[in-house]
């Protein structure tokens, strides 16, 4: 009997809790909290799958879920994997979380679906809110794609922590407010430093920036490559939350409307735990698909830059814009120029940065805001989603630009790349503030501006 009044009052508790879950998950105006001590499906993302018309569907629990199912538009999806993401960092506390992934498969194209994620955990069934995504559209479709790298959110759990206290600027408030329609964008593409760093606090880092971004991830496809940042627990974590069960792995590459993009690992060239091993597994399939490709754009998203300028005030330009950046053309930059690839799109620098085309830090076509048929590359920084590390600083460079270079600029943004057809590609670079610097309040309540703009055409395809 008091068993039961135990089990009674339990359920109750856990009804109320999700009352307030759902209550809260209906202000999409609102950043989410974390809240470590409910039991929910969360951390919901998904992701182009490895087939096409197919997308895969992560999720987490804090609890071992029995059994767990998608409610997809009257169907019902019941195969996923599951795994297990343990870790004993330096606070003793262990961090056990479970890891659920599931494909769907033969969509159609363009088309929109709504899903509902359910698990039996303790016997209690615990569901997701139902969230929508729009297919990949079919083959020669305009598509639009956010852009961004360097990002995590405001988290400090410790009160000694020298952050805690400190309330720094980030685009979310920015990727809320885009993120309302599913008709504006296709794809997120984040080019890696994910939470700083995923595995901080025991994991709860991790948990903290997957629950912040689950309403632009759980809609749009959350594409992503390392960072250095993700190097730090030898990318279990990363692969764990973005790469279940070595989907797509480290580096992988997709088509998407013209497009053909390719996520590099570019710590595999240059990070702290690279090999020479490495490096050619990553040559090997460069060549493979680079030499495979068809598609009219072909699209790199990297961590490290190539081109970058080497400016003395800020710190990891030393090293990233003239040591790894000289070690990465060494392997790639040939190859990119020979294979006509379009763009570069990079983070790591903690700035804006975009080049005219260039190879071999030789202005190969003069311009500004039109390129028709560029001979070489451009290439693009935009490490300001904000973040923690240290901001870079642009006021040593002056006058001291790169002759290549086009824009450089402080301001927190993003950027929006659209694919139009075959001839035409676009990039959009919006900023917030000014700097990094500017107190979250103003970032959250300023208006985007765009600082960059320019066409690629192309009409030799
Ligand atoms: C779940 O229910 C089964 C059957 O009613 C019972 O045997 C089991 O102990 C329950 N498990 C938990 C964790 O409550
Ligand atoms: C897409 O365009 C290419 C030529 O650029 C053409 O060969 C292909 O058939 C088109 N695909 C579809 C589905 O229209
Ligand atoms: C990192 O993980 C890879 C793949 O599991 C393994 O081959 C490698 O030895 C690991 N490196 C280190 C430094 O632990
Ligand atoms: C790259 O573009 C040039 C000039 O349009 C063309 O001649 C060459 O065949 C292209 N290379 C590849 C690999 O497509
Ligand atoms: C390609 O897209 C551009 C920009 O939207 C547009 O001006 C152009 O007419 C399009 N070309 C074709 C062939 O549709
Ligand atoms: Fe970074």
């Amino acid at each position: 009997m008091q068993k039961k009044i135990a089990i009674v009052v339990g359920v109750f508790f856990i009804g109320i809790l999700n009352i307030f879950w759902l209550a809260y998950d209906g202000d999409v105006q609102n950043i989410p909290i974390v809240l470590h001590r409910v039991q929910k499906v969360s951390q919901v993302h998904i992701a182009l799958g490895k087939e096409e018309n197919s997308i895969q569907v992560m999720w987490t629990l804090k609890e071992d879920g029995k059994d767990c199912w998608i409610d997809m538009d009257g169907k019902k999806i019941s195969n996923y994997q599951k795994d297990i993401l343990e870790y004993l960092g330096n606070t003793g506390k262990p961090y056990k979380r479970f890891l659920y992934s599931s494909l769907l498969n033969s969509l159609e194209p363009a088309t929109i679906y709504s899903y509902k994620i359910s698990c039996i955990v303790s016997n209690i069934t615990i569901s997701s809110q139902k969230f929508s995504f729009r297919s990949p559209p079919s083959q020669n479709s305009t598509i639009t794609a956010i852009s961004f790298a360097d990002f995590q959110t405001n988290y400090y759990p410790d009160p000694k922590d020298k952050y805690s206290k400190t309330k720094k600027a980030n685009i979310l408030p920015h990727l809320y407010q885009i993120s309302k329609s599913l008709d504006n964008y296709d794809i997120i593409l984040h080019a890696g430093d994910i939470a700083y760093d995923l595995w901080s606090y025991n994991g709860l880092m991790a948990d903290h920036f997957m629950e912040s971004i689950e309403h632009l991830s759980s809609r749009f496809p959350y594409m992503t490559v390392p960072g250095s940042h993700e190097s730090f627990t030898n990318f279990t974590h990363y692969k764990k939350l973005f790469q279940p069960q070595n989907s797509l792995g480290l580096f992988y590459s997709f088509n998407l409307g013209y497009a053909h993009f390719i996520m590099l690992d570019s710590e595999s060239f240059v990070g702290r735990l690279h090999t020479e091993e490495m490096i050619e597994n990553h040559m090997k399939f460069l060549k493979e698909d680079l030499e495979t490709n068809i598609q009219p754009w072909t699209i790199v998203i990297s961590h490290r830059p190539i081109y970058c300028n080497p400016n003395p005030l800020c710190k990891v330009c030393t090293t990233a814009c003239t040591q790894y950046s000289s070690i990465l053309s060494g392997y790639l930059e040939d190859l990119l120029f020979q294979y006509n690839a379009t763009l570069w799109i990079s983070g790591n620098v903690h700035l804006y940065e975009r080049s005219m085309p260039v190879y071999k830090n030789e202005i190969m076509q003069f311009g500004i805001n039109k390129f028709e048929n560029p001979p070489a590359p451009i290439y693009i920084v935009n490490g300001v989603a904000g973040n923690f590390d240290t901001e870079d600083d642009l006021s040593s460079v002056g006058d001291e630009k790169m002759p290549w270079n086009v824009v450089a600029s402080e301001s927190l943004g993003y950027g929006k790349l659209v694919v139009h057809n075959k001839t035409h590609l676009e990039w959009i670079q919006y900023a917030i503030g000014k700097t990094q610097q500017d107190s979250p309040d103003m970032i959250e309540t300023a208006r985007t501006r765009i600082i960059d703009e320019f066409f690629i055409i192309k009409t030799d395809n």
